[in-house]
Parts: C-alpha cells; sequence; structure tokens
C-alpha cells in the first residue's frame, strides 16, 4: 500500500503539509505529525528532505508537542535580513511560523496563537523561540499561518491565517515576524458548509497581460466539492494588505466555485517558499477527515500528494484558471504514469479501467462523459473499502476546457494513491484506494454510440 512517489512517514501518522521551504539546494516537508501513534493524536512537526521532490528522506521530528503545547500547521521562512535578530555573525536563520494549540495542561487551555521556533543549522535541530507566542488574540479558532516576504529589499513579512469557524482569512504584517500588526480580512466567500483551514497566497504569472495575479487557496472541512474535506481558491490582486478577488459568485452551488481538485483526497494544499526559477509549488495532504484515521494502512497512515507545479490559464469562457501539473522528473519502477487521449465529443462515453489482472483484487474506473461534460471516478470496488461508509464513492468533476473533441488524462498511480490530471491539470481528481494487488493493468471500455 504505501506509495514510492508520495512521502509518507515511516512508522507514524501524518496530517497537513507544513513548512515547505527551499534552502540551500534542499526541499524541506514538514507535516502535522503524530509521533507515537497512526491516528490524529499529540502534534508535532515531523521533518523530510529531498533533493528531486520525488526521493524522501524522513528526519527527526523538528518542532516537538510538549504536554502544555501542541504544534498546529504552519509554514517556514528564509530570514535573509536577520529581521528577528536570530542569526549570530555568518549564520541564516530558518523561521518555522506555526501554531501553538494549547492543552488542558496548559494555563490557557483552548487557546490558539502563533509562535516561532528557528534553525541555524540549515533546519536540522530547531529552538522555540523564549517569547512565544507572537501573536495572540485571544482566540481558540485561530491557526494555520503562512508567512511570505513581500516587497523588495525594502518589504516586509506578510501572514495569511484563519479565523477557522468565521470562514475568514486574516491578513497581518511585520517588519521583523515578532510584531504583528492587522491588516485586513477576506471572507465568509463561496464554500462555508465547513470551517476554513490552511490559507495560502501567492503570485502567480498572468498567461495574457504580462501581469501579476494573487492565489489565495483555502481549504475547506466538510462541505468540499466531492464532500467532506477538500480546497477552493480565488483569483484576484493583493496590494501588501488587501486581497481582492476578481470574481465572486452569488451561487450556493459549490460546482460554481474554483476547486483544486475534485477528488476526496487532496486537502490542506500549500506551496513551498523560495522555490528556485519563480517556481510556484504545491503539496496537499492526500486523505479526507471523513475517514482519515480509518485507512488500512501499517504501521504509517496518510501520505503527501506529488509535488505539483502550478501556473495560470485563461479558459476559452474567458476565466482564469488554476492549472496543476505533478513534478516527477523521474519515477520509481511502481509508479504507473498514463497519458491517454480519450474521445469526448458529443455521443462519447469511455471507461478508464485501472486493474491488476484479477478483478477481485479491485478495480478503478474513470469514465469520460462528452455529453454529460463530465469525467468521473468509481472507487466503489478498488478493494478494501468498507473501513468507512465515506470511503465508497464515485466522484465527478468537469470537463472545463478541452477542445470538444478529446480530453488529455494524465494518470498517476502510486500503490495507494491516484491522481488524475485533465486537460493540462485544469481539472485534478485525487482518490486514495485500496486494491489487494497493485493497480497495473489500464484498459479502454467505449460505450457504444447512443
Ligand atoms: C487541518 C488542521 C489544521 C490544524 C491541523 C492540526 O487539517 O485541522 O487547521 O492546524 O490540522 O493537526
Amino acid at each position: 500500500m504505501r506509495p514510492a512517489a508520495h512521502f509518507t512517514a515511516r512508522d507514524t501518522w501524518l496530517n497537513d503539509p507544513n513548512g515547505l521551504l527551499h534552502h540551500a539546494g534542499v526541499y524541506h516537508l514538514f507535516f502535522q505529525n503524530n509521533r507515537e501513534g497512526q491516528v490524529w493524536g499529540p502534534m508535532s512537526w515531523g521533518h523530510a528532505t529531498s533533493t528531486d521532490l520525488v526521493t524522501w528522506s524522513e528526519h527527526a521530528v523538528a518542532i516537538p508537542n510538549t504536554a502544555e503545547e501542541n504544534v498546529f500547521s504552519g509554514s517556514a521562512v528564509v530570514d535573509v535580513h536577520n529581521t528577528a535578530g536570530f542569526a549570530g555573525p555568518g549564520q541564516t536563520a530558518l523561521v518555522a511560523i506555526y501554531t501553538s494549540a494549547y492543552t488542558s495542561a496548559s494555563s490557557r487551555p483552548g487557546i490558539q496563537a502563533q509562535s516561532l521556533a528557528y534553525s541555524l543549522d540549515d533546519g536540522h535541530s530547531w529552538t522555540r523561540y523564549a517569547n512565544n507566542p507572537v501573536l495572540d488574540t485571544g482566540s481558540s479558532d485561530f491557526r494555520d499561518p503562512k508567512v511570505f516576504w513581500h516587497g523588495g529589499d525594502d518589504g516586509r513579512w506578510v501572514m495569511a491565517a484563519v479565523q477557522a469557524v468565521d470562514r475568514q482569512v486574516v491578513i497581518y504584517s511585520s517588519p521583523n515576524l515578532l510584531d504583528w500588526t492587522r491588516e485586513s480580512t477576506f471572507g465568509p466567500a463561496h464554500a462555508v458548509g465547513g470551517i476554513w483551514e490552511c490559507p495560502d497566497l501567492f503570485p502567480l504569472a498572468a498567461p495574457d497581460t504580462g501581469g501579476t495575479k494573487w492565489v489565495l487557496v483555502v481549504s475547506l472541512n466538510p462541505g468540499a466539492i466531492a464532500g467532506g474535506s477538500g480546497t477552493q481558491y480565488f483569483i484576484g490582486d493583493f496590494d501588501g494588505s488587501t486581497f481582492t478577488p476578481d470574481r465572486l459568485s452569488r451561487s450556493t452551488e459549490p460546482a460554481d466555485y474554483d476547486w483544486l481538485d475534485y477528488g476526496r483526497d487532496y486537502y490542506a494544499a500549500v506551496t513551498f517558499n523560495d522555490a528556485p526559477d519563480g517556481r510556484r509549488l504545491m503539496i496537499g495532504w492526500a486523505s479526507n477527515w471523513d475517514y482519515a484515521n480509518d485507512t488500512p494502512t501499517h504501521p504509517w497512515r496518510s501520505g503527501m500528494s506529488l509535488v505539483r507545479e502550478l501556473r495560470l490559464v485563461r479558459c476559452s469562457d474567458g476565466r482564469l484558471r488554476v492549472a496543476q501539473q505533478p513534478v516527477l522528473p523521474h519515477s520509481p519502477s511502481a509508479v504507473r504514469v498514463f497519458d491517454l487521449e480519450i474521445p469526448s465529443s458529443p455521443g462519447h462515453r469511455t471507461d478508464v479501467v485501472l486493474g491488476s489482472g484479477d478483478p477481485l483484487s479491485g478495480t478503478v474506473t474513470i469514465a469520460v462523459d462528452g455529453d454529460e461534460r463530465t469525467i468521473t471516478c468509481d472507487r466503489t470496488r478498488s478493494g478494501a473499502v468498507d473501513f468507512h461508509p465515506a470511503f465508497p464513492s464515485v466522484d465527478a468533476a468537469p470537463l472545463i476546457d478541452g477542445d470538444g473533441a478529446t480530453t488529455h488524462l494524465k494518470i498517476v498511480v502510486d500503490a495507494s494513491i491516484l491522481e488524475v490530471y485533465v486537460d493540462g491539470g485544469l481539472v485534478t481528481v485525487t482518490q486514495q484506494v485500496f486494491p489487494h494487488q497493485p493497480l497495473t493493468t489500464l484498459h479502454l471500455e467505449p460505450s457504444p454510440a447512443r
């Protein structure tokens, strides 16, 4: 069941990616980790590194929980200008900004506030800042800070965090990571059927104007397009203080909003700080809070998505959308990558069936329907499905912007994680599957003309 190109922890539970950072030629992936168990529990920041974004090495826990404090999600930066003053002469500090979720053993039970830890040895070891927390509003639902540098040498730090239950992203600024000023709020907007978590805010090149647009990513649990937890996004402008979306739909239909993924297993997705060559690289947690604690793997539980590169595309309806491509500079032999061109004009329907040769060990059917203009992924017969009632699902996504005649599918199968990239990644569908034998075969079943 353990994937090869998707990160999993050796023998423990993980959830959200945290602190995604490129520094000194190394990609750092921190993650929500129960270092003592296989279900969600006391949270620490686990740590893994990679140089190729495919092969990950797990290291010692970076920021361990304590009796008083769970270490919830957040981000990491390189403090190039030593604004916080943690670095001595000749040193560079990496700074993690995380949520202190204070336990009942603390003097502030239930409060969530933002704290710092720093590393002076390129991320190997981490020290908590002595005067934590640095941002405390007395709230019990204030978390998941994403911090990045905004502006040139005379710029400042910007933080996007959530007031989860209010369905709001709150933006703060700081000259030094220590003193924070509230700038603005965004939301509630679009999907609000659950709480808001794990925001991200980043620029992408606009495809036609040569300018820059900003993308605000908001994870939502429950209430996502496929059910349970999922990730929506907004495209707009950001002036250093306020995010202004280009488009706010008044519709109450989730289908009218923008989603990073239409499967059940893509949550808490955030991007790397300081990726080389201006690339915008994202990782999501490939699970769903509906059943994350019950998936049938051992001794590890839950994996990350592949790393995905993001860009903006102007679609034929005039709208900008985010397109995603998997970053797989090489793929381990256990990983299957299928590139298919499927007829999808009206009257065509094709089932793409993934299996192992033995139908009893599990199949997954991806159907491209030219009449409905949808792609659906059916995992109801994919092997082990009965560990939770929400798991055996058929999930649908729209065919957004094909040429009307064919639909391109890139399907990546890596043991228990399946990712489908449709028409250049304008739509993605990420699903866990637990077949009794690896899914290695693929065949097409065109439906007779209707
Ligand atoms: C999202 C989340 C975050 C929180 C973390 C706790 O999956 O609920 O909001 O920081 O997980 O593990």
